[in-house]
């Protein structure tokens, strides 16, 4: 039987890079299209190490539209998982004209081109931040979208509203996923989160710093109307991420989905705060952690994690690994890197 050929923009990043080796232990065919602009090409080596199946990889700025339009005459393609999105909050503050080129117009081209060749699934890395600081906890699905606090989370809202108009007048069916922090990393240590420089991610500046690489972590504010003062967020960790996107990818190739666009929040219902993820890392790896406390960072909100029942219910899905095995493994890939 002929496999599903899915395209993976965005393929050699964090959560693409693990959801690529699902897809192809789920017996997909993977192309992925990288720019390579916020990764390296080993990862490629990594995917394979896992799965013994070299995925397919061009690399490709999808701004390129010559480029793209000769891909989708030359493959193809059953559905699309789109990740390729620059995706720094505080950088899309200081650079909004980046994030608005790099993360719209490379949608509109996409969905030109998926929608001139007839591709009729498309599953779109959303965020959490869609939400701003929501009214209520937990987040659910219906919970008003707000203004963005960022161009970054601007540009997923914006995004969300693009794909929806598209489905009302094409053959496209979309399902947004709307992720809370994702962390960790693939068991096998072959994979695993790459910030180039320095990170804007708590986890990956605690792993830093437990290794020496960073002097110490710097917990922004303690003065948050929570349990100890630091914010707190819903951890998942990304191999239960890149899981979820395989169901929902299924869901649209069987035509369960039940209407042509679906938006699901994928966390672990669970709040940690900053000062917790600090416990449960000490904790799972019998490392400390230096930190300072200092002032809150520009935009930050005070509390987010999800209401997990929509994605339980409609999608068979949950989160089953904890913040401590998300911790472990985030740290054990830290030791692996030179
Ligand atoms: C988490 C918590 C910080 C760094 C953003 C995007 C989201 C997604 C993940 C892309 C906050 C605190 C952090 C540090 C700290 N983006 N912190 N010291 O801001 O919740 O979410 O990144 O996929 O869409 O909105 O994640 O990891 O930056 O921060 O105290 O050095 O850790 O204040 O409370 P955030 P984060």
């Amino acid at each position: 039987m002929k496999k599903n050929k899915i395209l993976v923009t965005g393929g050699l990043g964090f959560i693409g890079s693990h959801t690529v080796v699902e897809l192809q232990q789920k017996g997909f065919d993977v192309v992925i299209i990288d720019d390579l602009s916020n990764t390296r090409i080993e990862v490629l080596d990594g995917i394979t190490a896992i799965t013994g199946v070299r995925p397919e990889f061009v690399q490709m700025d999808l701004k390129d539209k010559v480029h793209v339009a000769s891909f989708f005459e030359q493959h193809s393609i059953d559905g699309v998982i789109h990740f390729a999105a620059s995706k720094a909050v505080g950088e899309s503050v200081e650079q909004p004209l980046k994030y608005y080129e790099n993360n719209i117009s490379t949608l509109v081209y996409l969905l030109k081109n998926m929608t001139k060749n007839k591709v009729p699934h498309l599953i779109f890395s959303s965020s959490c931040t869609v939400y701003g600081q929501a009214d209520e906890l937990p987040i659910t699905e219906n919970a008003p979208v707000k203004k963005a606090e960022s161009p970054y989370g601007n540009t997923k809202q914006i995004g969300e509203e693009i794909i929806q108009d598209v489905t009302k007048v094409f053959d496209l069916n979309a399902i947004a996923l709307r992720y809370f922090n994702p962390i960790g990393a693939h068991e096998s240590v072959e994979i695993g989160e790459l910030p180039l420089g320095v990170p804007q991610n708590l986890i990956p500046y605690v792993t830093q710093t437990a290794a020496g690489i960073r002097e110490e972590l710097s917990v922004f504010g303690h003065d948050y109307p929570t349990p100890d003062g630091t914010a707190v967020r819903d951890y998942i960790h990304v191999v239960d991420l890149a899981k979820a996107h395989i169901i929902a990818l299924q869901r649209l190739l069987e035509g369960k989905n039940k209407s042509k666009m679906e938006y699901f929040n994928l966390g672990t219902g669970t709040g940690s705060s900053v000062l917790d993820v600090i416990n449960a890392f000490k904790k799972a790896n019998q490392m400390d952690v230096n930190y300072k406390i200092v002032a809150r960072r520009e935009g930050d909100i005070t509390s987010a994690y999800a209401d997990t029942k929509l994605a339980n219910e409609e999608l068979g899905w949950k989160a089953n690994l904890g913040l401590e095995e998300a911790l472990s493994s985030a740290w054990q890939w830290q030791l692996k890197q030179k």
